[in-house]
Order: C-alpha cells, then sequence, then structure tokens
C-alpha cells in the first residue's frame, strides 16, 4: 500500500501470559494438580513449580505492565486454582487471587483479556478420561459459568480454549490423551469434538450471562504454503490449511465440519461420535470475534516422506505441527525463502498478514491476535541491561504486516504478543525467552527472581504510546 491505514483508535495493544507458565505457586493456597503438574519434563530444564513466580510478584508484574502501557493484559485463569477437583468445591483463594489480578488492572485502566483454558486442565478431571470423559464438558461449562459469574462485571473479553488445534495436533506432547490409549488418533478427534462442544456451551452462556462482552476462541492458525506450484502440492497444502486450521475455526464459526477435514477424518477412520443434538449446539454457539496465535506459516508437498528426506532439525517447526498427521499425506519441507530463529522457527512476517487476511475473509470477524514473538536465549549484561534487538525486530516486522493486513481492509482490534514477561516455554525450559521483562532466574537456579526491563520494553512502550505510527 502506497498509504498505509493508522491502527484503530482504541486499539488493543497488549501482551500475553498463562497461569501454568508464569504464575509458580503450583500447590499453595488450594490449587488443585493439573495435567502439567504430572507432566515429565526433560530433567535438565525448568519445571512449572515456580516459573516466574508472578503469584507473588503480582502487584510489582502489574506495575511493570501499566509502565509499559499496556491497554491490554490477556492471562489465563487457571481452573486448577479455582476449582481444584476440577468441579464441585471451589477455592476461595483461588477467586481471590484473580480478583486481585483484575482489580489491579482495573486501578492502571488495563483490560483484561482471559483464557479460561490454557493447557492447564485439572489432573482430577484428568483421571476421569479428561477430554476423552464426554463429562468434562459439563465441568468446563460450570467453570466458565463461574468465572462469568465471578468477574463478568470486570472482564468484557474471554477467550475459550487456547490452541485446541495444537492439543490435537500435538496429541502426544501438549493434549491429554493417556500414553496408551488405543486408537490414539480417533480418541484424538473425539476429545475435539467433546472440547468443540464444551466451547460452544461456554460461548452460549456467556452471552446469556453478560450480554456487553465478547467471547471468541484462540487457535494456533498458519498459513500454508505448497512446496512448489506443482497442483499436487497446493493441494496437499490446501488438505492440510483443512486439518490443521479450518477445522476448528469452521465448527466455532460455522457450526459445522469442514468437508475436506471430514472426508480426511473418514478415510482414516478417525470420525468421532456425534449426535444431531451437539451439531444444533455447535450451531447455536456463536464468537464474537476471532482471536489467533501466529509464530510462523508452513509448507508443505506432496510427496510421501520415504520418496523425499526431510532435513531434520531446520524442519522442526513444521514436524511439530505435522505431529499426529498421517505423514504419507502430506509432507513438512524447508521453505527456502524465510530465516530461521535460535530454535529452528521460520520467521515469515508477510505469512502474518496472509494469514489475517484468510481468516478474515472466510469469517468476517473481528480478529485480534493473542500471541506472537521470538523465543531466544537473550543474555543478561552489566548493569541488569538486555539489548533484544532481535526481538525487536521480529515485533517490529510483525507489525508492519498487521498494519498492511489492516489497510488490506482485515478488521483487527488488538496485538498480544507472547509474552508480557519471561515465562517457562511450554518444552524448551525458561533459556527460551519471550519477555519484554527478564525474570532473573535459570532452568534451575531461581536466583532473585528480580525483574529487569529489557530494550524491547522500551520500544513496546513508544510503539503503544505513538499507536503504532513510531515502529
Ligand atoms: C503457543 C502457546 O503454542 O506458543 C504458548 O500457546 C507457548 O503456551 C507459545 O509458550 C510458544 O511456544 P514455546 O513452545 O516456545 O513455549
Amino acid at each position: 500500500h502506497q498509504q498505509l491505514t493508522p491502527f484503530p483508535q482504541g486499539f488493543m495493544w497488549g501482551a500475553s501470559t498463562s497461569a501454568y507458565q508464569v504464575e509458580g505457586a503450583w500447590n499453595e493456597e488450594g490449587k488443585g494438580p493439573s495435567v502439567i503438574d504430572h507432566a515429565v519434563f526433560n530433567a535438565e530444564l525448568s519445571d512449572f513449580k515456580v516459573t516466574s513466580d508472578h503469584y507473588h510478584h503480582l502487584q510489582e508484574d502489574i506495575a511493570l505492565f501499566a509502565e509499559l502501557g499496556l491497554k491490554t493484559y490477556r492471562f489465563s485463569i487457571s481452573w486448577a486454582r479455582l476449582f481444584p477437583e476440577g468441579t464441585g468445591e471451589i477455592n476461595p483463594l483461588g477467586v481471590a487471587f484473580y480478583q486481585r489480578l483484575i482489580d489491579l488492572l482495573g486501578q492502571y485502566h488495563i483490560e483484561p483479556l482471559v483464557t479460561l483454558y490454557h493447557f492447564d486442565l485439572p489432573w482430577a478431571l484428568q483421571q476421569q478420561g479428561g477430554w476423552s470423559n464426554p463429562e468434562t464438558i459439563a465441568a468446563f461449562e460450570e467453570y466458565a459459568r463461574t468465572a462469568f459469574r465471578l468477574y463478568g462485571d470486570r472482564v468484557k473479553y474471554w477467550l475459550t480454549i487456547n490452541e485446541q488445534n495444537m492439543m490435537i495436533l500435538k496429541g502426544e506432547v501438549i493434549g491429554t490423551l493417556p500414553a496408551d490409549t488405543p486408537d490414539p488418533q480417533r480418541a484424538l478427534y473425539q476429545q475435539n469434538h467433546h472440547m468443540m462442544l464444551a466451547q460452544a456451551r461456554a460461548m452460549i452462556a456467556c452471552h446469556q450471562m453478560l450480554p456487553t462482552a465478547k467471547i471468541g476462541p484462540a487457535p494456533n492458525i498458519s498459513c500454508i504454503y505448497p512446496a512448489t506450484s506443482r497442483p499436487e502440492d497446493v493441494l496437499a497444502a490446501n488438505n492440510f490449511s483443512a486439518i490443521r486450521n479450518w477445522l476448528y475455526l469452521d465448527l466455532a464459526c460455522f457450526g459445522r465440519y469442514n468437508a475436506t477435514a471430514w472426508s480426511f477424518l473418514k478415510e482414516k477412520g478417525y470420525l468421532p461420535q456425534i449426535t444431531d443434538d451437539e451439531m444444533a449446539l455447535l450451531r447455536q454457539g456463536k464468537p464474537d470475534f476471532i482471536a489467533f496465535n501466529y509464530y510462523a506459516s508452513a509448507t508443505v508437498g506432496a510427496d510421501s516422506a520415504k520418496d523425499k528426506p526431510e532435513s531434520g532439525a531446520a524442519n522442526r517447526a513444521v514436524d511439530q505441527q505435522m505431529a499426529g498427521i498421517d505423514r504419507s499425506v502430506y509432507v513438512g519441507v524447508d521453505n527456502p525463502y524465510l530465516q530461521k530463529n535460535q530454535f529452528n522457527w521460520y520467521i515469515d512476517p508477510l505469512g502474518f498478514r496472509i494469514t489475517a487476511r484468510e481468516i478474515y475473509e472466510r469469517y468476517r470477524l473481528p480478529l485480534i491476535v493473542t500471541e506472537n514473538g521470538l523465543g531466544a536465549f537473550d543474555e543478561l549484561a552489566s548493569g541488569n541491561k538486555i539489548y533484544d534487538d532481535y526481538r525487536i525486530e521480529y515485533l517490529r516486522c510483525h507489525l508492519e504486516q498487521l498494519q498492511q493486513a489492516i489497510s488490506d481492509g482485515v478488521e483487527v482490534m488488538g496485538y498480544c504478543p507472547w509474552s508480557a514477561i519471561d515465562l517457562v516455554s511450554t518444552h524448551q525450559g525458561i533459556g527460551k525467552r519471550y519477555g519484554f521483562i527478564y525474570v532473573n532466574r535459570d532452568e534451575k537456579d531461581l536466583k532473585d527472581l528480580a525483574r529487569f526491563k529489557k530494550k524491547s520494553f522500551f520500544w513496546y512502550q513508544q510503539v503503544i504510546r505513538s499507536n503504532g505510527e513510531d515502529l
């Protein structure tokens, strides 16, 4: 565009975290265990017991977010902190913690954007089958209704489930499927169906209980490139996009299964059990906006894995996204046009614009970016300085493309990069840092957990101050 459309007035400049990655206090003040507390981690890396100890640094952290200038803060409620058993008895100290958090945000005029469920299913529910058990749907609705009742007077923006698509596609890594489940793929798509129903019920409840609030799903969406212009590769990319992206958003927004994804599930024998009443419920639950997380695009080809050996580590981000999908049908390939970060994740700002356009054209709902960011091994320099110019560069390029997308006509409500403050990554420890604020600890040595503002802190502060004019 020769002339860019400015970021809208009231744009929700924000930043994100999730409860289990930032709070710590994993077994304090009545919190029940979640699947995370029972997971087996790489022994060299940090576990999720203390993380950034946000639970005990609440005032300090929110004051820093205010200094950063955040208009919005995206955080998740730990379901097991509210309901230690997943359902039934509520934990008053857990209730009070989020009350304090939301009150503090109110004092600083920061709009809360609350994720109900970010990977940390209560362990008590998991023991009864987790998302394979249809009773978990009712437990989620009860939990969601409780959150709406407790916090709905101050929380106007809600997210249902974080990256449900990744929980299914990477079922064995961040999902909740027990390792010995027979027919795991079919079981995962049944779990997916249950999560969809749970989400629909939460959206319906939100609209009933809080008529002025807004709620939406928060999947991880990436545009998918074909390996070449060969029609077979284009078809493979199209198929993969249906299975990776549209299956989830079509169900959330249209209340129907994506036709391509459905035929894939049918052919593979992965079809979930579904009733007409359930499909009616899915049509009834409607999101007000679409939140999405974007880190990178993916590139796939049609050749089977055995014909075309992959290039190992370089392809890892795609591999991760592809896990769980039949590898003889879709093959992740390298994209020679893109750079990679220290963790071999591709960096693709233009893909961000393409992704935003694809989502908006398909659903015509306002979008909010709930994650985007760069994981890196930051170095603490003398004087407690962190010169994370690479992060600034990543975020700047992505924001430029977001503004291009806005100029293309995409309605974007806000941008919440990952993460507001350093926290423990899903699988790569605290050393893989994403925050604007450094947390002084190592994988094993908790040090003093002091907070230091990174160079990107001051950059983002100015971005927000100028409503995106000074990128
Ligand atoms: C998203 C998750 O998948 O990506 C976050 O919603 C996660 O929880 C983020 O931390 C970055 O991934 P990772 O694996 O580097 O922590």
